[in-house]
């Protein structure tokens, strides 16, 4: 399973990448509206520094006007994967990317339905909200699990991304069901390494190492 790290925020990218290995960056626009940069000076520094796919995603509504604005978004650089929403004319533009060879993230993604749509019109990946989907009582993970089934079934090569990961327990559902890749926020990513007896171990192991110099 591909880690990504789902964040705009240039510090807590580089504080990651310096002690995990990362496949990829996920951006939205309210991401990178917290950092105050525009899109286009933010998108370049983040693929420079990370050298793996940054998704970017379109913020106009409208087929043609969508198309050209995705054009420009995988100009910024190489590692731009252009992320689409989940309508009509998100799904039309993939396809006209699809012919173009331009990566896509198809994102907003709320059933298995929908996933199978956005991998027929050619998406790189599509992303699945499983928080969103549990904040109306309804199983993220089990779009996940049922998406997973379908393109299996079909043998279609979009890859499962499981996005608005709230905790551990995403991020371990999401291994168990064999999904391609998730992407969390830094404070999770940090989490899923700790444990409390890793520490009181840690902490008994440097007592006793004392204890034997103290001899
Ligand atoms: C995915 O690419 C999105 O940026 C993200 O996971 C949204 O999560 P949220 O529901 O926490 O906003």
């Amino acid at each position: 399973m591909k880690f990504f790290i789902d964040t705009a925020n240039f510090s807590e990218i580089k504080k990651i990448i310096d002690v995990f290995p990362i496949d990829g960056v996920t951006t939205n626009p309210t991401l990178i509206s917290q950092t105050g940069e525009s899109i286009q000076s933010l998108i370049p520094k983040i693929c420079e520094l990370v050298q793996k796919p940054v998704s970017a995603e379109v913020i106009e509504t409208e087929k043609d006007k969508m198309y050209q604005e995705a054009l420009q978004l995988s100009k910024l650089h190489k590692n731009v994967v252009v992320k689409l929403p989940l309508t009509k004319d998100g799904l039309a533009v993939c396809r006209l990317l699809k012919e173009k060879e331009i990566p896509t993230n198809v994102t907003l993604c709320f059933s298995p339905l929908q996933a199978l749509r956005a991998a027929q019109s050619g998406a790189t990946m599509v992303s699945i909200f499983v928080g969103r989907l549990d904040d109306i009582d309804q199983s993220g993970m089990q779009v996940v699990a049922d998406t997973l089934e379908i393109f299996s079934n079909y043998s279609l090569k979009t890859e499962v991304l499981v996005a608005s990961i709230r905790h551990q327990k995403h991020i371990l559902d999401s291994a168990l069901l064999g999904t391609d890749i998730v992407t969390a926020p830094y404070k999770v990513l940090n989490q899923i390494i700790q444990h409390p007896l890793t520490d009181i171990g840690l902490k008994k192991f440097l007592e006793s190492a004392q204890a034997l110099q103290k001899k």
